[in-house]
């Protein structure tokens, strides 16, 4: 058995993949979760597919007490830390939530890791602090910026990394800058699942695609891009989950502290709206109404990764196309329409 993993908000979307993959690779994990935007069922799904039930405590970040029984209780080699709240457009109405939630949630938790000497943390960063970027693809180097709280937010604990890292140098720090999580696991069985209308592109085209919803908004047509439409970088869940374990490999591996080490999880590859569209209404079979609709605020027009640190650092790449990030998010819509909800 190899090292033991706390993993927050590891009944979440990129958690539930990234518990599935930490297994596989043989490490013990802990899921630590409010459950304030995930449910039991994820948990239940998560142990069925692994074929062993999963060590899960119900819990807040925020919660100092609660971080210290389980600290107290386990040995931890180190955190991934997914917990935290994701809706760019909430984050602008309700900013304090946001900041409470994910900078003092975050906060709370490095205080205790530094209480039980827990010095090597993955933490989930995103595309999103490289604001709109001046230069493509993006690498770590680039400029950074961000016009909302949820974007802000991340970037603060990017900002209170680098400071704990600059004044101890026993730590190990890996904030991952996600690009476009997309896809699900390939059985089916677990996936994205919005509350409420999704905000996201794939989840919606996803919707749409099976009835739910009756068409598809296209924020804005007149970008400079290939087709007028927005670019980004899809990432399949599933890499993205491996990308996790790449980085407590690397640092296993490690002899000495890395202290701050930012890097991109992303393919490198930019895809449009309208191609996302269409590879999804080939793979699916279905029609994907749209209409093109006014740019969305805050929106930029391309973004895709330079994903040159990940493999040359972590000895890890994204495998997977767009057309299995459609056939994978098709079949996890069509098996569960109402997401983790039996009705
Ligand atoms: P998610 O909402 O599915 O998962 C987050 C989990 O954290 C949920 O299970 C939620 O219940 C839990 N949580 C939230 N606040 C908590 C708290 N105070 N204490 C304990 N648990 C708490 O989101 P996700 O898509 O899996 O994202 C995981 C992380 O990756 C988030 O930090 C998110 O900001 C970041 N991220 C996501 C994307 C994306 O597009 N999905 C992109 C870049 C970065
Ligand atoms: C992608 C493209 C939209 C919905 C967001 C966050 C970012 C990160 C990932 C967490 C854009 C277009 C979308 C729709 C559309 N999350 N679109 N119609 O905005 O790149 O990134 O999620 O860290 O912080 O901002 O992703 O999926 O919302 O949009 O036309 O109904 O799809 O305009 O061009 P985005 P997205």
């Amino acid at each position: 058995m190899k090292n033991k993993i706390l993993v927050t908000g590891g009944a979440g979307y990129i958690g539930t993949h990234t518990c599935i993959a930490l297994h596989e690779a043989g490490y013990e994990i802990v899921v630590y979760d409010n459950l304030s935007n995930s449910s039991r069922e994820a948990i239940n799904r998560v142990s069925t597919l692994i074929g062993q039930p999963i060590e899960f405590i119900e819990g807040d970040i925020r919660d100092a007490e609660s971080l210290k029984q389980v600290f107290l209780s386990h040995h931890f080699f180190g955190v991934i830390h997914f917990a935290g709240l994701k809706a760019v457009g909430e984050s602008v109405a309700k900013p304090l939530m946001y900041y409470n939630n994910n900078v003092s949630g975050t906060i709370t938790l490095l205080e205790i890791m530094a209480k039980f000497n827990v010095k090597n943390l993955v933490f989930s960063s995103s595309a999103t602090v490289y604001g709109d970027p001046e230069s493509l693809p993006i690498d770590e180097n680039s400029p950074r910026s961000c016009t909302n709280p949820y974007g802000q937010s991340k970037l603060t604990v990017e900002h209170i990394l680098e400071d704990l890292a600059v004044s101890d140098d026993s730590w190990n720090l890996i904030p991952l800058r996600y690009f476009n999580p997309v896809g699900a696991h390939p059985s089916g069985q677990i996936g994205e699942d919005p509350n409420d209308i999704p905000n996201n592109l794939m989840p919606y085209i996803s919707q749409v695609a099976v009835g739910k919803l009756a068409k598809l908004n296209i924020f804005g047509n007149d970008y400079q891009t290939i087709d007028g439409t927005g670019v980004r970088d899809f990432i399949h869940v599933t890499d993205l989950a491996q990308g996790h374990v790449a980085a407590l490999n690397y640092l296993e591996r490690q002899v000495a502290p890395v202290g701050f080490l930012p890097i991109n999880l992303g393919t490198g590859k930019g895809t449009s709206v309208l191609e996302l569209v269409t590879a999804f209404s080939k793979v699916s079979g279905q029609p994907i109404p749209y209409q093109f609709a006014d740019r969305r605020a805050g929106d930029i027009a391309s973004c895709y990764a330079s994903a040159d640190k990940a493999k040359n650092l972590l000895e890890w790449q994204a495998k997977l196309s767009i057309t299995e990030m459609c056939q994978d998010s098709w079949r996890w819509q069509s098996m569960n329409p109402n997401g983790y909800t039996v009705t």
